[in-house]
């Protein structure tokens, strides 16, 4: 996080013109009533926000697919062909633009052509990763394919490096994507499939540094290299390959991975998980927490702005034209899970402050589109950082899904350099810049400025300068609610959802708003 100590001279200037900065920085102004200022270059936006920076994320875990959208075509749950209606309708609206599947840790276990065919023939397995449950194979590769086509996304896959063969691996890109008449086409048409699907995405592994063979980079590196030269293209289907990346700050396997394979990847993932305190032996509880927890995952969050930096500074090294992507292709917030459920079930509430985390994420991640063009949150349903929660045929949205649709506005949109001047948000000697925010322009010329305020005790009056742009319309959304452990329940599903902005006006050119303590806010501007 760049972080400037400025005085309000320096801020003068800037708005008017005068020192022309068109970088996204954030500057800490010093202790004082005077307002916050944003100042958004409209005229300025060259790189595109890609709608995948919005992805989501379905491991075979707990109960994100079965329950979460595989219910079978028995199920009183409303459903089409088993996959429940419900929540196909909920992702719909927050545009869901790609979802990763099967896993995760799961993936590197996962042998396909066990999920294929009748489903009371398919073999059952063991989940060993989470809870050694037995897993029926009822949701594979067709479920998925049709989820995807019923939702309008785009399909990421994660191949079995850990456990699987490199023919395993042909083999089902050839059987999804190969239009012609081949053994493995067939046996899709045999299954019910006439037509090939498109799949976009396919990852070469995952976290093979761990759960996924406990490689070291140097191996991984070379067997990388052999399994993606059978990730074959068929039938004018263009397929992304994406090596596995580090988890969280591990510089050295993303150096490994780039200087032995960087020409034979399209992108490389990154993953990055979020706590309030504790280890991962004592993650925290979801719902009861005081404001230094909330402050330390603020932080955290905030972190993953330095952890890209470090790793595209890496990147940039072996891939100078800046070709290789980087897909933050699983984060979010991990806490203990739910007293009185699976702790291998990972089913997590989520409160305003996952909704702010989100918020920053989201932000950070458009400002580093240029080379970010995927992230996946983990996961879409009962697990981690959820945009769902089901109990039986009841469903809710969590606050983390109310940012989704509202920040859906930046997907597609050209990102708009900006500078924000707020005040510190200060606990115990430690500071953070109390905004994080980004701005795009969507297709049609409207401009969207989205907002988190960190700080869950003070409103911020903040003044927007659109540089490039007289306002003449403008209207606001906020998320927030009364605590910062405000959640939603089954019996109470609405006590965390968006309202209509209020305090928000046009004066002299400038974009009045206030952005009340711990919110995320969206406003729109024409
Ligand atoms: O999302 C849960 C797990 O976290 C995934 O299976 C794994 O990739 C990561 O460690």
């Amino acid at each position: 996080m760049c972080k400037k100590k400025v005085t309000f001279i320096m801020i003068s200037l800037m708005l008017c013109g005068l020192l022309g900065n068109a970088s996204a920085e954030t500057y800490i102004l010093p202790e004082s009533n005077e307002a916050c200022k944003l100042l958004v270059h409209v005229n300025q936006g060259k790189e595109r926000i890609s709608p995948e920076i919005y992805g989501h994320f379905a491991e075979h875990l707990g109960r994100c697919i079965y329950e979460g959208f595989w219910v079978g075509e028995d199920s009183y749950i409303p459903n089409v062909r088993g996959i429940r209606t419900d929540v196909v309708e909920t992702l719909k609206k927050v545009h869901i633009p790609v979802l990763r599947w099967p896993g995760g840790c799961f993936a590197d276990e996962y042998h396909w052509k066990e999920g294929i065919g009748p489903r009371n023939k398919r073999p059952e397995m063991v989940n060993t990763h989470w809870g050694m449950v037995t897993e029926n194979n009822h949701f594979g590769t067709h479920e998925f394919l049709d989820l995807c086509e019923m939702l309008g996304c785009e399909a990421y896959i994660a191949g079995n490096v850990g456990s699987g063969t490199v023919e395993e691996m042909q083999d089902w890109v050839e059987y999804m994507t190969f239009a012609g008449d081949s053994e493995m086409a067939n046996l899709r048409r045999t299954n019910g499939r006439e037509k090939p699907w498109r799949v976009r995405y396919f990852g070469v592994g995952n976290e093979n540094w761990g759960c996924g063979g406990n490689m070291t980079p140097e191996y991984y590196a070379d067997l990388y290299l052999r399994f993606q030269t059978y990730v074959r293209n068929y039938s004018g289907n263009r397929i992304l390959k994406v090596a596995c990346g580090p988890g969280s700050l591990n510089l050295h396997w993303i150096e490994v991975i780039m200087q032995k394979a960087a020409r034979q990847m399209d992108a490389i993932s990154l993953h990055h998980y979020v706590r309030g305190s504790g280890n991962w032996t004592d993650k925290g509880s979801a719902t009861q927490f005081d404001e230094k927890e909330w402050f330390v995952l603020m932080r955290n969050s905030l972190g993953v702005k330095e952890l890209i930096a470090q790793n595209i500074e890496v990147m940039d090294k072996y891939d100078r034209r800046k070709r290789v992507d980087l897909y933050v292709d699983e984060w979010g917030t991990w806490w203990d899970a739910e007293p009185g459920t699976n702790p291998g079930f990972l089913y997590q509430q989520n409160t305003l402050r996952d909704a702010v985390s989100a918020g920053i994420f989201l932000n950070v991640f458009n400002t580093y589109c240029e080379r970010v063009k995927m992230a996946n949150i983990a996961q879409t349903n009962n697990v981690l950082q959820a945009m769902i929660l089901t109990k039986g045929k009841q469903m809710i949205v969590t606050p983390t899904y109310h940012v989704f649709e509202m920040f859906k506005v930046h997907q597609g949109a050209t990102l708009l350099p900006s500078d924000i001047y707020c005040h510190g948000y200060r606990l115990e000697g430690q500071e953070l810049p109390s905004l994080v925010t980004s701005a795009s322009k969507d297709a049609s010329g409207n401009t969207h400025i989205s907002i988190c305020n960190l700080n869950p005790n003070q409103d911020v009056k903040l003044t927007c300068l659109l540089d490039g742009l007289n306002p003449t319309e403008v209207t606001g959304r906020v998320l927030t609610a009364e605590k910062i452990t405000s959640h939603n329940t089954f019996e109470n599903p609405d006590v965390v959802k968006p309202t209509t902005m209020t305090e928000l006006s046009i004066e002299n050119n400038l974009i009045i708003a206030k952005i009340p303590s711990k919110s995320v806010v969206v406003l729109a501007v024409k």
